[in-house]
């Protein structure tokens, strides 16, 4: 089957990276934030309950290119194959993501394909299926990328992937879990290296880097779709759940979080033991431009001087930030801004030279990943 994973736009060669390294499994790349990998049952399940670096996993359908109209949408979805993993005693609603100019919304579109769907299934079986809006078995997706229409079944389920979980202080700047560990995968951070965030909030890096340390599936924490809609065989999701937890390990790493406030870094630790993992992460207060901590790489996620802290106070803190790092001789520097120029500037000043600069769409937000290498 064709499996479809989202992430955010920029992601998704991080993401063919993960699914090669982690899952032995080749994708590629499709348009705005969807890598398409073949696989099985089994990764499906392998894939949500392990996957770091995406948002959903599906399982995709039909691909449907020049979609105009609404009775495009209607059509394409009237004849995708879903009765080959759901029945109609099932409840199901429509959800749809739409990227780009059209005369119509997302509700258009969820109306539209969920008519298809109740046709579908009444002119193959002579029944129909019941939407269920709130609390639906299974969801079916007709996300609209220009004129590209991707008809999925969504195995994710209401949250999407970077709901972990694990979270029960909620940092008013948390980072996006999925782009934390996109961070600790692109900076090539492995186990046996100490692992430093400077500005660490409620300690989400850190954290994530101690989880994939351990291969922590994502089961301990929460629930996805496939569990219940029955659109992977319960035999498969059981043993799957064994492979994967006879993989989990007990890794110590080393790696801390310095955080300026003492309320954070007191979320930080709840979070950490809500994910069981304040056995081998440290937070502590401090300040990010006067470390002092060794480290061999430093992942982290500034205040972008646009929800929290002042444009220029930012731009300072960026440059004592570098300029601290470099004094502490750490070599390497994996990050995320939405003011790249100023963290370009800072950490060339501080003579780090710049080895990856790449744009990831946050949210609404154009930020860049800059990966940074001392000397
Ligand atoms: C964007 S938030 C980080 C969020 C974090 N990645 C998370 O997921 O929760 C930036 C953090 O840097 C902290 N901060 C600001 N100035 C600092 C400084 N000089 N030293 C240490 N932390 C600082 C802020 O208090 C804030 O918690």
């Amino acid at each position: 089957m064709d499996i479809l994973l989202t992430t955010m736009v920029g992601l998704e060669d991080v993401v063919l990276n993960e699914l090669e390294n982690d899952f032995g499994l080749r994708g590629e790349k499709l348009r705005n934030g969807r890598v398409v990998v073949k696989g099985d049952p089994e990764d499906v399940v392998r894939l949500s309950y392990s996957g770091r670096t995406f948002e959903r996993v599906m399982v995709l359908l039909a691909v449907e290119e020049g979609v105009e109209k609404l009775d495009d949408v209607y059509r394409a979805v009237f004849s995708a194959p879903l009765g080959e993993y759901f029945c109609p005693d099932l409840t199901f609603a429509c959800r749809s993501d739409r990227m780009g100019e059209h005369p119509f919304t997302s509700l258009d579109i969820e109306r539209t394909a969920g008519q298809a769907v109740v046709d579908h299934f009444m002119n193959a079986t002579g029944k129909r299926i019941k939407a269920n809006l709130e609390d639906p078995d299974v969801i079916v997706r007709a996300d609209l990328d220009g004129d590209v229409l991707y008809i999925a079944l969504d195995a994710t389920g209401y949250n999407a992937m970077h709901k972990r979980g694990y979270r029960v202080y909620d940092h008013p700047a948390s980072l996006n879990t999925t782009l934390a560990s996109a961070l600790i995968r692109v900076g090539k951070w492995s186990e046996e290296k100490k692992l430093l965030d400077p500005f660490a909030g409620g300690g989400t890096i850190p954290i994530e880097a101690a989880l994939y340390a351990r291969k922590v599936p994502w089961f301990r924490y929460r629930s996805f779709l496939f569990e219940r809609s029955g659109i992977i065989d319960a035999e498969v999701v059981r043993n799957v759940k064994e492979e994967l937890l006879s993989e989990v390990r007990d890794t110590r790493i080393r790696a801390t979080g310095v955080e300026k406030y003492g309320k954070h870094v007191a979320g930080a630790r709840k979070n950490a033991e809500s994910a069981g993992v304040e056995d081998t992460v440290t937070f502590k207060v401090g300040d990010a431009s006067k470390i002092d901590v060794d480290a061999d790489i430093i992942v982290t996620n500034p205040p972008y001087g646009q929800r929290i802290a002042r444009p220029k106070v930012v731009s300072e803190l960026y440059y004592k930030f570098a300029e601290s790092a470099a004094e502490r001789n750490i070599p390497k520097i994996t990050t995320v801004t939405s003011r790249w120029k100023w963290m370009e500037d800072a950490l060339q000043q501080a003579g780090y030279k710049i080895k990856k600069n790449f744009f990831v769409l946050y949210g609404k937000l154009h930020t860049r990943v800059i990966v940074a290498v001392l000397g």
